[in-house]
């Protein structure tokens, strides 16, 4: 196994994208620490990314809006970079409970961002979305498309590349790196690791694993009257592992950069609703039901990435396909019918 003395501080890291950036993090023989505090993750987790990796991260059940053992947690460790994962993603949640929505993703990260200073970490990734962008009005979308968020999680992510943009101009010594990510979606090909949604989900990939699965009787298509090919809306899927890596490649960045960028994590190109309907068919042998309702409130017809700049920088590029992405989202499907919590045996 290689080795690197590094020590990476994931917030969130039990979470869907962190535990498979911890998996990318340790095969590459980084030292891995967990603050979360298990709001939208399971602590089993942890023995996966051991399975598959043969290593165990370190963990701290952390909330980060707690400053007193956000500081607590840090001198215990010496860090090297920050990947911050941590906060709350449900665009829905985020319109009928706004103030929850903004407490924690703010709140989390200005303690974070005090925190790293106090104890001079001043090496950053931060989980942005692609979300934070306005409809656009050229296509791919590149990292200096118009922005302009249309609800209260969108607009937290554009709130902290403010403060983060703030941040970075008081002091040169931060070294600030934000991914906008498009749409992560698919599982560790092992099937030991992947999205684990709770409630109904409200994201296209779990809700079409559920309809494959049995569970749900048939997904409803959010719109088909679209300025698009077949009517539905156009995304950019990326495999998770995918962007797993991209933050790989972001950490040997920070090393030779300043102040601070910001990059797409897409693949470059876009899918329609029933293009991954097909796809996840052909994936897992599964005639899908489905049925078309109306459109979505807040879905913008056609977003995809221009990746160039990452390519260009960073040297990474997304190299999972479609197929690869419904494949692994199945597989983690199947082998984990429950996710990560085991039915009892009767
Ligand atoms: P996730 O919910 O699976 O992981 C987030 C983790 O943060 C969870 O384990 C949760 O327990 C933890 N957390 C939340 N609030 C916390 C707090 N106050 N203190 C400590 N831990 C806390 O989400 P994910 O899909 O892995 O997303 C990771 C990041 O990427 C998020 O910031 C999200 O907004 C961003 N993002 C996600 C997507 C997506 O579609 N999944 C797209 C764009 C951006
Ligand atoms: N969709 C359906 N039926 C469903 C779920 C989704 O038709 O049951 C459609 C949506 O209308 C959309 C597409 O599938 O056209 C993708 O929807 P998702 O909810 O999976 O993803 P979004 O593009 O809406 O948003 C996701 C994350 C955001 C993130 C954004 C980044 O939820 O947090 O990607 O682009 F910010």
């Amino acid at each position: 196994m290689k080795t690197n003395s590094k020590n990476i501080l994931l917030t969130g890291g039990t979470g869907y994208i962190g535990s498979h950036t911890a998996v990318e993090l340790l095969n590459a023989g980084y030292h891995v620490t967990i603050f979360d505090n298990l709001s939208n993750s399971k602590i089993e987790v942890l023995s996966r990314i051991e399975i598959i990796t043969g290593a165990m991260p370190e963990f701290e059940q952390i909330d980060l809006r707690d400053e007193a053992e956000l500081s607590k947690g840090f001198d215990k460790y010496s860090f090297d970079a920050v990947i911050h994962f941590a906060g709350l993603k449900s665009v829905g949640e985020s319109v009928t409970n706004p103030l929850d929505t903004y407490e924690n993703n703010l709140l989390s990260t200005i303690y974070l961002l005090k925190v790293m200073r106090k104890k001079a970490v001043l090496n950053l990734i931060f989980s942005g979305s692609a979300t934070v962008y306005a409809i656009p009005e050229t296509l791919p979308i590149k990292e200096n498309n118009v922005l302009g968020a249309d609800c209260p999680y969108g607009r937290s992510k554009l709130m902290i590349e403010e403060i983060l943009t703030d941040l970075s101009v008081s002091d040169p010594e931060w070294k600030i790196q934000i991914l906008r990510y498009f749409n992560p979606v698919g599982a560790h090909p092992t099937g030991l690791i992947g999205e684990d949604p709770s409630g109904i989900p409200s994201n296209l990939f779990p809700y079409l694993s559920r309809v494959a699965q049995g569970v749900y009787k048939e997904l409803k298509i959010f719109g088909s009257d679209y300025k698009t090919s077949d009517g539905t809306c156009i995304r950019d899927y990326i495999h998770v592992v995918d962007l797993a890596k991209g933050h790989l490649s972001t950490l040997s960045r920070l090393d030779h950069s300043s102040g601070m960028e910001i990059f797409n994590l897409g693949t470059g190109h876009g899918y329609s609703v029933l293009e991954v309907v097909k796809a996840y068919e052909k994936a897992s042998g599964i005639k899908i039901p489905y049925i078309f309702t109306e459109r979505r409130k807040g879905d913008i017809p056609i977003s995809y990435a221009d990746p160039t700049k990452a390519e260009h920088l960073l040297g990474w590029k997304a190299e999972k396909t479609i197929d690869d992405m419904c494949k692994d989202a199945w597989n983690w499907q199947t082998k984990n019918p429950n996710g990560y919590i085991k039915k009892k045996k009767e």
